[in-house]
């Protein structure tokens, strides 16, 4: 039979599927997705199950088998149904064209891409936004990532990143919005909106892609891609909150993880992916296979060989394989043999088709490639300004010791040192999209916007001896000191310094596990020799997570976290630095005070021997050489002004709900925004459960002497928690509240629940 024929009776069938009324209830686009369904042959619907990445840009191991003319020739033979890692639109038309006009049904494909925090113009990294608690900021700040990226041809981004992260020594910490599962998936949903928009077929939004499905934070001791081990209670109420989130945001696909989950590869979980994500949630999008994550059950130990591999990804719901080549090569022969059911294969395929027909390539699979567009928006100047939004919110002032900070705008002499501060690619972070290498504005031409000041720049050691990339390892500098005697000489010599210090942007990120969490190389000696020549200076912690600053803590009387923040950092760090923008940033990871006390997060259970006997009697859950809290706890920031909460009070209404109220002031001398959080605790329960637990917060705006009386609302959904089979319920019994500016808030009240 002829293309064009086909092409004539595909497009012929999709119309009359068109005009044919809907079952009630029905999917949009169910009657189109069945006709042509029924046009295609085992191996075209098997062809659609299949990711290939592009040519050029690896993100993961390069493929040991196949070249891009196997690709092509697929491609011609209607034999993919999504491509990875293609962008700009040249491009992304290149494949769509062999894909719908020389495959003999012309379906057109998906092209993914991870667009984490920007495409061009870069926003800071996942975990810096997480610490603005602005919801808005955030969804504003996706959006010009998603608008970059559909204007460059993609319409899929694998993001956002869900996993809960509780140990600093995960790099990938830093693509995800910390430890709380609560605030997790607030932002979770602000990220699906930002991307996807209120109409996926709008050329400038993009269908989102959460991730990864499921417990990839949990890889044990921290290490990528390593066992994850943990109950069903964690899993219910931990792990999955922010996943349940984004889909009810409208996420329409997910990633499977690299990880086992309690013996079970992700990528082969039935239980995850057909009874819960598919089943009781009702998910009718599709799930891709995270990087040849198909054929890691071979190594896994979980299949013997690559069939038994496809076999088991495929009956396990992973409906789209992402550079394994296993379904290509073996699902058609477990069809033939009658080892996996042909429906099995339908139903995968029409979620992918469905996806392509709400993201509206069947109308225009030309729609995400439009040059024009590609100009007008890449780049474009009020994205800057979008950006520099969200950096300066993302900023967490740590310590403020005699309110060193902000600095007079002239005259004053400043020392800035280290390699970070004239660092223009740091910044951008790890997973940055295809931002151009050195596009940050440095923390040294930040300060230039003040030039009331003098600045005396000096590295004193470099922090890397090769600029590194994404996929090499970062060579860290130990031994070249020949810089200090400068930078010593340039802090004894000035009123003040400003010592810009922590990780390479290439530091954090997939594959880039710590075992060591302080500063790396030189930079704490050096740090410790500025000290000595002067003892008025500030410390600006730039990193992907959060690091080990118990010697700063001590030492140093500001500190400054401001993560990598993207394309506007140096402006942004300039304006807190200077008061001209008042800090409100709070931190969604616990800072450790030391590495051995990962994992650590503020809603820990209690243990049966949660305090401190008193006496010589040693037996109760505590180390002998550091103590349990983190140096600084979730929700921590300090703002250049003071807040203080008045009048808790706390009111049930005969619906069941409790309100709470609580009154805060700006008591300090300038206008700024506090984040408002509220703690609860659930005193005895079925399951142990934790110390306390975020469930409701609100980022306000005072002026000096303003007043506001905020309330919020406990219903079924904040008070209760899952038992050990996944069943949500709400206990009667004793609450406790806790209202403040950080989880270790102390303003409380009690409340029972009958
Ligand atoms: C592997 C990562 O785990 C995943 O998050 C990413 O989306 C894919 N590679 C594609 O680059």
């Amino acid at each position: 039979m002829k293309k064009g024929f086909l092409i004539l009776t595909v497009m012929a069938a999709l119309a009359s599927a068109c005009s044919r009324p809907q079952p009630k209830e029905a999917l949009p686009y169910e009657t189109q997705v069945d006709s042509l369904l029924s046009l295609m042959t085992l191996e075209e619907k098997i062809g659609q199950m299949n990711q290939y990445n592009g040519f050029w840009d690896v993100t993961g191991p390069a493929p040991s088998e196949g070249d891009a003319s196997m690709k092509y020739e697929n491609l011609r033979k209607g034999l993919v149904g999504s491509m990875l890692n293609i962008t700009g639109v040249e491009e992304v038309r290149k494949v769509q064209k062999i894909a719908v006009e020389e495959s003999r049904l012309g379906i057109p494909l998906i092209i993914g891409f991870d667009m984490i925090h920007g495409m061009k113009t870069m926003s800071p990294i996942p975990l810096a936004e997480a610490a603005s608690w602005d919801m808005e900021a955030i969804e504003a700040s996706s959006r010009i990532g998603a608008r970059e990226a559909a204007a460059m041809g993609v319409n899929w981004t694998f993001a956002p990143m869900v996993d809960v992260g509780r140990d600093a020594r995960w790099g990938r910490v830093m693509e995800g919005s910390g430890e709380d599962p609560y605030l997790t998936a607030l932002i979770a949903k602000a990220r699906v909106k930002g991307y996807q928009g209120d109409d996926l077929s709008d050329p400038l939004t993009i269908a989102a892609c959460v991730k990864h499905f499921a417990g990839y934070g949990f890889s044990e001791s921290g290490r990528d891609y390593n066992t994850v081990d943990v109950g069903t209670t964690t899993l219910y109420n931990t792990i999955l909150p922010p996943f349940k989130a984004a889909l009810d945001a409208g996420a329409r696909t997910f990633m499977n993880s690299f990880n086992d989950l309690n013996g079970i590869p992700a990528t082969g979980n039935s239980f995850l992916q057909r009874e819960i994500l598919k089943g009781e949630w009702g998910f009718t999008g599709f799930v891709v296979s995270d990087w040849g994550s198909i054929g890691e059950m071979v190594p896994h130990r979980y299949a013997a060989d690559g069939k038994d591999a496809a076999l088991k990804a495929a009956k396990a719901g992973s409906d789209m394989d992402m550079e394994s080549y296993l379904y290509i090569k073996h699902l058609k022969e477990l069809v033939e043999s009658g080892e996996i059911e042909e429906s099995l294969i339908d139903d995968a395929v029409r979620r992918i088709l469905r996806v392509k027909f709400e993201l509206g390539l069947f109308e225009d699979p030309y729609r995400y490639c439009n040059e024009e567009l590609e100009k007008e928006i890449v780049g474009q100047a009020d994205h800057q300004a979008g950006v520099l939004d969200i950096a300066k919110k993302s900023i967490v002032l740590l310590k403020n010791e005699g309110n060193l900070l902000p600095l007079q705008k002239s005259g004053l002499k400043v020392a800035v040192i280290g390699a970070l501060a004239s660092d223009k690619d740091s910044p951008l972070g790890s997973w940055r999209g295809l931002a151009e290498t050195n596009s940050a504005v440095s923390v040294l031409e930040g300060l230039q916007a003040y030039p009331g000041n003098t600045y005396r720049y000096a590295k004193g050691a470099d922090l890397v001896l090769e600029q590194p990339v994404f996929l090499k390892e970062v060579k860290i500098n130990s031994s070249d000191r020949s810089g200090f005697a400068e930078a010593i000489q340039a802090a004894r010599s000035s009123d003040i310094v400003l010592a810009v210090m922590g990780e390479n942007g290439f530091q954090s990120g997939e594959a880039r596990s710590r075992s060591e969490i302080g500063l790396p190389g030189l930079q704490q000696e050096l740090l410790e020799e500025l000290v000595k020549a002067n003892k008025k200076i500030i410390l600006v912690s730039m990193s992907g997570r959060p690091l080990d600053l118990s010697w700063a803590d001590q030492n140093i009387p500001a500190i400054v976290q401001s993560w990598h923040l993207g394309s506007q950092s140096g402006n942004a760090i300039a304006q807190v630095i200077f008061g001209d923008y008042n800090p409100s940033g709070k931190l969604p990871m616990s800072f450790p005070r030391s590495v051995g006390q990962l994992p650590i997060y503020y809603n820990q259970k209690s243990t049966g021997r949660p305090n401190d006997p008193g006496s010589d009697i040693v037996f109760w859950s505590h180390y002998a050489d550091v103590k349990n809290d983190a140096l600084y706890p979730f929700g921590h920031g300090l703002s250049y002004t003071a807040f203080s909460y008045s009048d808790l009070k706390t009111e049930k209404s005969a619906d069941g709900v409790v309100d709470v109220n609580i009154t805060v002031t700006n008591s300090g001398p300038v206008s700024g925004e506090e984040v408002v959080q509220l703690y609860l605790k659930d005193h005895v329960a079925s399951i142990t459960r934790p110390i306390k637990e975020l469930k409701g917060f609100q980022k306000i705006s005072l002026n000096t002497g303003e007043q506001k009386t905020l309330q919020f609302k406990l219903t079924d959904a904040e008070l209760g928690f899952f038992d050990g089979t996944g069943k949500f319920i709400v206990e009667p019994g004793t609450f406790t509240i806790w209202v403040g500016g950080s989880s270790s808030a102390d303003m409380s009240t009690e409340f029972t629940l009958d």
